[in-house]
């Protein structure tokens, strides 16, 4: 069964029928060449393939292409602003917290997706005071609301240090 539908992504519309069975990643990499989304696991294992919905971070290859009919998408491609690389790119870059680079794009989103969430003040597993405004983005909230995307050559430690520099 196909269904018509209108996907906006990264501020752009497009107008598409697709099968209700396809994942979002596959539109995107696969109908849109918007290859920026990984497939790693494919099993929403891997976080590879993360990118922003509604500016919330979900696993595109978990996620059916209908079921986000017209709402906001963010892939890694639209994370740059008309000012140039988003904080986190150029801190990502200041910090090397990247080797072969195959699972920055779902760090990236996922980060995105964290800082927010912080911003809204909503705690995580490690939060101690899950009633603070914003919870203090330590080294072990990082790693704890990271822990969704792996990296399988130990980018790891440069990806805290990006990110605890764009979170202060
Ligand atoms: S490809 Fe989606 S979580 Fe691994
Ligand atoms: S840099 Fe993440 S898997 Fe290699």
């Amino acid at each position: 069964m196909t269904v018509d539908l209108e996907l906006s992504v990264n501020g752009r519309p497009y107008p598409l029928s697709v099968d209700t069975r396809e994942t979002l990643l596959d539109t995107l990499r696969e109908r849109l060449g918007l290859a920026g989304a990984k497939k790693g696991c494919d099993h929403g294992q891997c976080g590879a393939c993360t990118v922003l919905v509604d500016g919330r971070r979900v696993t595109a290859c978990l996620t059916l292409t209908v079921t986000v009919d017209d709402r906001p998408i963010t892939t890694v491609e639209g994370l740059e602003g008309p000012g140039g690389l988003h904080p986190l790119q150029k801190a990502f870059i200041e910090h090397d917290a990247f080797q072969c680079g195959y699972c920055t794009p779902g760090q990236l989103c996922s980060a995105a997706g964290m800082l927010e969430e912080a911003d809204r003040g909503w705690p995580s597993a490690v939060t101690a005071d899950v009633a603070a405004d914003r919870p203090v983005l330590d080294e072990e909230e990082i790693r704890e609301r990271m822990s969704g995307n792996l990296c399988r050559c130990g980018a790891y430690p440069g990806i805290v240090a990006a990110i605890a520099e764009v979170s202060r």
